[in-house]
């Protein structure tokens, strides 16, 4: 199974940091998933406006269609998702995440906001019908050191249950026929 590990921050690297935390850790529950890390600072991000769509967006859109899982790291922004990674999830098309494995983790300048994961990205992965893990995680800069690595170890351990989780619902999406009975 690919699984495509999005940060979507474009600048900063807490978001960057947590996923390749996570990598290791779904790593150590399944060494044979296939992962690759997509970073949205990376990309040169095009708005959804019905003009041609650049090749970077091609490219994004084409890596969430081929995968079989995903993780979402995202930070906060106007106590919301930022732009450009709502804008993404405006060109996949409905049905290309349909029941797959999808675990989110966030972080944000203060911890008032971690309900916006559950609030805002939770609804729109739930309108893709995707197999969303129960837990997330949500961090905060007292979680890093100044290098900006994950030094709290409450945060190591939800991270890891996050990977354990992840990994057992990818072998539920693996018996799961995408195909539906009804029309939708
Ligand atoms: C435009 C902007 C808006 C932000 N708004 C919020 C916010 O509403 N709530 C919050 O907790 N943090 C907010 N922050 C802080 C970011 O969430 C934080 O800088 C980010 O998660 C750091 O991660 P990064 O290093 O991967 O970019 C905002 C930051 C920026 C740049």
């Amino acid at each position: 199974m690919k699984i495509l590990l999005v940060d979507g921050t474009v600048f900063g690297t807490k978001t960057g940091a947590i996923l390749r935390q996570v990598e290791q850790y779904i790593k150590e529950y399944n060494s044979g998933l296939e992962l690759e890390i997509l970073y949205f600072a990376d990309l040169k991000h095009q708005i959804l406006d019905g003009s041609p769509l650049n090749e970077d967006m091609q490219m994004m859109i084409r890596k969430f269609e081929e995968a079989d899982g995903y993780i979402i790291s995202t930070p906060i922004y106007q106590a919301s998702i930022p732009g450009v990674l709502k804008n993404a999830f405006d060109m996949i098309d409905p049905k290309a995440m349909r029941y797959k494995p999808v675990s989110m983790v966030a972080n944000g300048g203060t911890y008032q906001h971690h309900l916006v994961v559950e609030n805002q990205l939770r609804p729109i992965l739930d309108y893709f019908r995707c197999l969303v893990t129960p837990n997330y995680v949500y961090t905060h800069s007292s979680h890093f050191d100044e290098n900006n690595q994950i030094i709290d170890a409450t945060i190591q351990d939800r991270l890891r249950e996050l990977a354990r989780v992840f990994v057992e619902y990818c072998k539920l999406s693996e018996t799961l026929p995408k195909q539906p009975v009804d029309k939708n």
